[in-house]
């Protein structure tokens, strides 16, 4: 029961890698509220995760809607972020609002649900930021997208700084097997697969749990801050 009497806050907990994590949470004896776009996965993950959890809506694409979301929320112990929604594609072929949609909602998103969370997390508590490891290893076809990543592991060791004792870290993983690539037509899911299994040490693409005990590691362990992990299979090494 190592999560009893903690609450965590996961905004992109409705589905993928930020409901595993919010199952184990509650599994480990803890408490989780939550977030996410749509009420159909939202209704779904309540009712797989129980009584232990709450959820609200939110769109961390917009500015109100996470103040909006956090005016739900009193006192937490952890703060996960994986949720976002954006587009890529060659710099010369997508629009700008395709262009900024990674900063706007994966890098902005987590920034302000960071600053809703002060004076509401608990000084012994943990906040883990979601990236992706085209930060260290770029595609062509993501040049925003590859940024914003290392955009991401550098706010998280700037907030590591600014907000000690909280514990700051980010998770960083290569291609997942998690619902965003199911709901991918399977030829685009197939191909992508293929070719990030060409890439990696591992040869194999990674899956929602192996995620998720990274970030609970992270979550967990009171020695951990400022920190980015790696669950990519050593994509950055191939
Ligand atoms: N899977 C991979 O291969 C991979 C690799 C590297 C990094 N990542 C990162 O992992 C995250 C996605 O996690 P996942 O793979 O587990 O995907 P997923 O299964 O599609 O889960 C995404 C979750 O975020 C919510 N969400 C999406 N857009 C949102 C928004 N604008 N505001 C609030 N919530 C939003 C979704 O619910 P609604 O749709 O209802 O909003 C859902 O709960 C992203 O940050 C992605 O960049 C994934």
């Amino acid at each position: 029961m190592k999560f009893k009497g903690k609450t965590a806050v996961i905004i992109g907990g409705t589905s993928g890698i930020g409901l595993r994590v919010a199952e184990n949470i509650i599994k480990g004896g803890g408490k989780v509220i939550v977030g996410g776009r749509t009420q159909e996965k939202m209704d779904k993950a309540l009712s797989i995760l129980g009584k232990s959890a709450s959820g609200f809506l939110i769109d961390n694409t917009n500015k109100e809607s996470i103040a909006a979301f956090f005016k739900n929320v009193d006192s937490f112990d952890y703060l996960f972020s994986p949720g976002a929604s954006y587009g890529r594609g060659m710099m010369t072929e997508i629009s700008d609002e395709v262009a900024e949609s990674p900063f706007k909602s994966k890098f902005w998103g987590q920034y302000w649900a960071v600053k809703h969370s002060i004076g509401k997390i608990s000084s012994e508590g943990a906040i883990v930021l979601m990236s992706g490891a085209a930060s260290v290893r770029p595609v062509s076809g993501g040049a925003a997208y590859s940024a914003c990543n290392g955009a991401i592991e550098s706010l998280g060791k700037a907030l590591a700084t600014e907000l000690a004792p909280v514990r700051v870290n980010v998770v960083s993983p290569g291609t997942i097997d998690s619902d965003l690539w199911q709901q991918q037509p399977a030829e685009v899911r197939e191909a992508a697969f293929k070719s990030f299994c060409e890439a990696n040490l591992l040869e194999k693409v990674g899956t929602v749990d192996e995620v998720a005990s990274t970030v609970l590691f992270l979550l967990e362990n009171t020695y951990m801050t400022g920190s980015t992990l790696y669950p990519d299979g050593g994509y950055a090494l191939r």
